[in-house]
């Protein structure tokens, strides 16, 4: 795992976006993961900035939402879905037939994992996932204890998972129980994972996932075996870290 400390914010979100223009570059038909919530926005809106600045192929990647959750309609502002239209598919002008994204509302949940999975593989594999990491060390809806060999799963939200999301995301009161989610066995077999963080909120559990122990009660501790991840903080992220 690669280690990155940005200056601040901005800086933080231009590399990532750099990052995903150097990817449509090589790749223009490229499979991008991608979360929603606070710590993407600036990515992504960067990386639309330098697509109608025509600094890559905008017309052929493929995106897929990391997470959903369960319950919730794709047009409720705060929901995963709306997060990625508002940000991506409306500025970019994307059709339908370029983004898949978790129904929370499906009958069948299982079917649509099956059917995540599915494409995923159809596709040949992430080329990159780009996440945020949870209070509590999540990524995506991977809680704590989850197996790091599970694909798309519905997983039960831990109580703070539960309250940070009523707080953070959403205008009106919500009931919030369960997430569906790309599980961590995509993310270790993606050709890239970054995560990033930014916030003084943020630096406690960034310490605990960077330089604790690898453990399954702080899933994004995982990443520190993979050679394909890179974990990109703002200064305030990383306050806590031990320097060497
Ligand atoms: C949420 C989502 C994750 C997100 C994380 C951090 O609960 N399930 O996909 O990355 O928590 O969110 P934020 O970037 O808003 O802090």
């Amino acid at each position: 795992m690669q280690l990155t400390v940005c200056s601040d914010y901005q800086h933080l979100s231009d590399t990532v976006a750099d990052q995903m223009i150097a990817l449509l570059r090589k790749k223009p038909t490229a499979l991008i993961c991608m979360a929603s919530g606070s710590s993407p926005k600036g990515c992504s809106a960067s990386f639309v900035e330098k697509l109608k600045a025509g600094e890559a192929d905008a017309s052929s990647f493929f995106f897929i939402g990391l997470d959903e959750w369960v319950g919730l309609p794709p047009q409720l502002p705060g929901s995963c879905a709306h997060d990625f239209e508002t940000r991506l598919f409306q500025p970019l002008a994307m059709p339908s037939t370029r983004y898949h994204l978790f129904n929370g509302l499906a009958n069948d949940l299982q079917q649509e994992c099956l059917t995540m999975d599915r494409l995923i593989a159809e596709k040949g594999g992430i080329d990159l996932a780009i996440v945020g990491i949870g209070l509590n060390g999540h990524i995506g809806f991977n809680e704590p204890g989850s197996d790091p060999d599970w694909y798309s799963h519905v997983a039960a939200l831990e109580a703070g998972t539960i309250s940070t999301g009523q707080q953070k995301y959403f205008s009106q009161p919500v009931q919030l129980e369960k997430g569906i989610t790309i599980g961590l066995a995509h993310l270790r077999n993606a050709r890239q994972v970054i995560l990033i963080a930014n916030g003084d909120a943020k630096a406690s559990i960034i310490k605990r996932a960077v330089q604790g122990p690898v453990h399954r009660e702080v899933p994004a501790s995982i990443l520190q075996q993979w050679p394909h991840a890179a974990v990109l903080l703002d200064s305030a992220a990383a306050a806590r870290l031990q320097q060497d």
